[in-house]
């Protein structure tokens, strides 16, 4: 929203949460999400065309677009609990759009939603009863976290569904008509609603599959001698098959691709398509085996037990430049080390020790952990160093240092390749990457 603030200056954007605090921060210039260059945008248009609120049933009633960017976890209860996505966050917001009423409408589904939930949203504000007509689109968003802003000021495309009808394209249009302030029209996509949402959820089974697949490839290049990078680099040259997303880690994190394929899975699977949800359940069940290929290989090469050993771990966030942590693989190699009796010396640049401790199912005195305010402090006196997210500063490690203060033999267990192999060996550790001997 921010973005859409400072690129169409003459359209004021107001974002509304029931959250008081969330919104301070959105006021302030401490942010309540680190994204790189977000501060930047949003202080471009507050104050301006941008606003944060709280003032929800004002802000409904006053605007002509209204974009639903609540959150649409995984169901952690009753049916579909594990697979569907919990709707109840947008179906509320439908309703309160529905009883404020205020004027006829654009209602765009920003959040990450099954296909065929504009549906729900069309049938609630139908049956609103207050003369307002409505139409629903659906304007899935694709940015990655750590890129955010670069990925929404020159997005591969913008997507926009709506309905095929007379009212349903003129929306497009209106909707369109923002994106392109700044994005060239030939890079706006437009569809019908259904082929918009299952779009979105396709585009992130597609991204993670590509990691499930190179990470499969890594298990058997460290069984056969053959290096996934080469592997990757020599079939990423294939111009149909492409380079990104091809770098082999401990797996993939973050809260939407695990919950995304589920979803898809539970949407095939309710359609009739149990052939098609075994399908894409595969690429979670990959990641799961990818994230216990790495313990185990840190179990074979400590002698079969960690009980008693203490092990640093650099980078607990799901991947480099975000404080999230959310479905990060960290969480996976933590817990079963855990489980396996190690103590932890953790250290990441960006995610707060209370998300740690809560992702960890851990209370505060718990003393297996420890907190670190640099890799360096973390690694004294450990037996090893499981490198999970690939922040830059890892790159800089003085790593002859670090050796000098660990017990022997050190190990280092590279989970994302970052790390030059020669400096790594020359400072006397025992390497240990993925997909490579
Ligand atoms: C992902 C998609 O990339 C976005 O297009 C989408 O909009 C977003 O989900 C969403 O649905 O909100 P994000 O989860 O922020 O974005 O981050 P990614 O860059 O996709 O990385 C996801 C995970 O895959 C990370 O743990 C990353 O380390 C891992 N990854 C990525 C790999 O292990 N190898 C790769 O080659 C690429």
């Amino acid at each position: 929203m921010a973005m859409i603030a400072k690129n169409c200056v003459d359209s004021k954007v107001t974002v509304v949460d029931l959250n008081q605090d969330r919104i301070d921060s959105w006021n302030s210039d401490d942010l309540p999400i680190y994204e790189p260059g977000l501060l930047e945008v949003v202080k471009a248009a507050r104050g301006r065309n941008l606003f944060f609120s709280t003032e929800i049933d004002q802000t409904i009633q006053d605007s002509d677009i209204i974009f639903i960017s609540v959150n649409t976890p995984t169901k952690d209860y009753g049916s579909g609990k594990g697979r569907a996505a919990d709707l109840r966050f947008v179906e509320s917001c439908a309703r309160n759009i529905a009883k404020v009423g205020g004027g006829n409408k654009i209602v765009v589904e920003k959040s990450t939603v099954p296909v065929r939930t504009a549906q729900m949203v069309k049938e609630i504000l139908g049956e609103s009863n207050n003369g307002f007509s409505y139409q629903v689109l659906s304007n899935p968003e694709f940015l990655a976290e750590g890129t955010a802003i670069a990925d929404l000021e020159n997005p591969d495309r913008v997507l926009i569904g709506g309905d095929q009808s007379k009212e349903g394209l003129e929306a497009i249009e209106k909707v369109v008509s923002l994106y392109n302030q700044w994005i060239d029209r030939e890079n706006i996509i437009t569809t019908n609603l259904w082929s918009s949402e299952l779009s979105k959820l396709t585009a992130n089974a597609f991204l993670a599959q590509r990691i499930s697949s190179i990470n499969a490839i890594s298990a058997l290049c460290e069984a056969t001698g053959a290096d996934v990078d080469e592997v990757a680099n020599a079939i990423g040259t294939d111009s149909r098959i492409g380079p990104k997303f091809l770098k082999s880690s401990v797996g993939f994190g973050g809260s939407c691709f695990q919950k995304d394929i589920l979803n898809l899975s539970y949407l095939c699977q309710h359609f009739g398509l149990p052939e098609v949800a075994e399908y894409w359940d595969q690429v979670v069940r990959m990641n799961d085996y990818q994230k216990d290929r790495f313990v185990q290989r840190i179990m074979d090469a400590m002698f079969n037990t960690v009980s008693g050993k203490k092990i640093a771990i650099l980078g607990f966030a799901f991947k480099k430049d975000t404080n999230d942590a959310r479905e990060s693989p960290a969480i996976a190699v933590c817990s079963r080390l855990l489980d396996e009796r190690a103590h932890l010396a953790i250290y990441d640049p960006q995610v707060p020790k209370d998300t740690i401790l809560s992702s960890l199912r851990l209370d505060a005195n718990d003393k297996r952990v420890s907190f670190h305010d640099c890799a360096t402090d973390a690694a004294k006196g450990t037996h090893a160093i499981a490198l999970l997210t690939e922040w830059d500063e890892f790159k800089k490690l003085n790593l002859k240092e670090i050796y000098a203060e660990m017990e022997k033999p050190a190990h280092f267990f590279d989970g994302r390749n970052l790390i030059d192999p020669i400096e790594v060996q020359n400072a006397g550790f025992r390497l240990h990457r993925i997909g490579k001997g």
